[in-house]
């Protein structure tokens, strides 16, 4: 009778353990597909042996399409569970590629959302860039200067991204952009050149009141009011500020150097004089004030409300003093630039040049 009972006993339990097998599968297909993964790639999950891992994490897209992937590296899931998914070919095949140079996770996610596809492959066969995230956490970083930055490393990545976006690590005209669009925030310079057909939009003249000379001087509608608004106000401080020349097309350009080289020779048309087409003088939005009763505008006072005052019309003093390096001119009092009213506030406050601006918040 004892002996039934014992036979008995050991059958329930060896029942019980069939059904706790047949039931395991069930049990782990539901506890992975409960954590999002889809029902096809339960599979792949227990017999890549990653089920472990897979319970012990949260959902990840990345390690759902690697398991599923002829790419699929074992070694790696933890920093598969670390990679945000990017929709992107072969992207299992570029996080291995990337781990294997070197690259962090954190640097792997930066590096998939702020650069080009062409130049993450070329990562591939480049030395490990270990502090690639520094130049990545600007929002301005452009991937195309990725290596030009690399090469002209000043000691600061700020300095460096902002630098190489301007063009500072090339000879000056070289492959200068062609600018054919006017805009309130154009950019003239020795890196970017405006067309020779590039002309500003609504010319309007200034009001003969707030002109030097007898000729008339025009600007771009938007500039021509900000700078007769301020040449108002300034009367009201008894401050005689005035256009001296504003607008000048491209063939007037071509006189205005032509004439100063004449003059005075390259080296000062280098420092001072724009070559036609690199001129903002051509936007519309630049001119050069005097005042009315000093020589040199920067021994009037009009000189010091204008650096005090300007900003509140739109208007940034554009060749600074010890700023040539950037600007490309030596320093100009009486050259103003049109930008508006909050960029050119940001400008003053942070004393930095329309360049620096430029690059940082206008050129993405
Ligand atoms: N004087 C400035 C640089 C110009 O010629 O445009
Ligand atoms: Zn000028």
């Amino acid at each position: 009778m004892k002996k039934k009972v014992k036979l008995k006993r050991v059958w329930v339990v060896i029942l019980i353990i069939i059904v706790l097998l047949l039931a395991y599968p069930s049990i782990l297909t539901y506890r992975i597909v409960s954590k999002n993964y889809s029902f096809n790639s339960v599979f792949d999950i227990v017999f890549k042996g990653i089920k472990d891992e897979v319970l012990a994490n949260n959902y990840s897209r990345t390690v759902e399409v690697a398991v599923g992937s002829e790419d699929f590296v074992k070694e790696n899931v933890t920093s598969y569970f670390a990679i945000d998914y990017v929709d992107k070919n072969d992207f299992i095949k570029r996080i291995n590629t990337l781990l294997k140079v070197g690259y962090t996770t954190d640097n792997i996610n930066l590096i998939n959302n702020k650069m080009t596809d062409d130049i993450v492959l070329s990562l591939y066969d480049h030395d490990l860039i270990e502090d690639i995230d520094k130049y990545l956490e600007f929002d301005f970083f452009k991937s195309e200067n990725l290596y030009r930055y690399l090469d002209y490393f000043t000691g600061d990545y700020k300095d460096t991204v902002v630098a190489v976006n301007i063009g500072l690590d090339k000879p000056l005209y070289e492959d200068a952009k062609i600018v054919t669009q006017f805009s309130e925030t154009v950019l003239a310079n020795k890196y970017n050149k405006l067309d020779e057909t590039f002309e500003p939009v609504n010319i309007t003249a200034i009001k003969s009141s707030c002109t030097k000379g007898t000729s008339t001087q025009y600007l771009s509608k938007v500039a021509q009011v900000a700078f007769e608004k301020m040449c108002d106000d300034a009367l009201k401080d008894n401050m005689h500020i005035l256009a001296n020349s504003a607008y000048r097309s491209y063939d007037s350009q071509v006189e205005v150097y032509d004439t100063y080289l004449n003059l005075y020779g390259q080296d000062y048309v280098d420092n001072y004089v724009a070559l036609p087409g690199y001129s903002e003088h051509q936007t519309g939005l630049a001119l050069d004030v005097a005042s009315r009763d000093y020589n040199t505008f920067k021994s009037s006072p009009e000189y010091t409300w204008m650096l005090n005052n300007a900003y509140k019309y739109g208007f940034i003093l554009r060749y600074q003093e010890d700023k040539q390096d950037i600007t490309g001119y030596k320093y100009e009092a009486w050259h103003f630039r049109y930008v508006g009213e909050e960029i050119a506030k940001y400008i003053k406050e942070n004393n930095i040049t329309y360049e620096e601006y430029y690059v940082m918040f206008l050129d993405k």
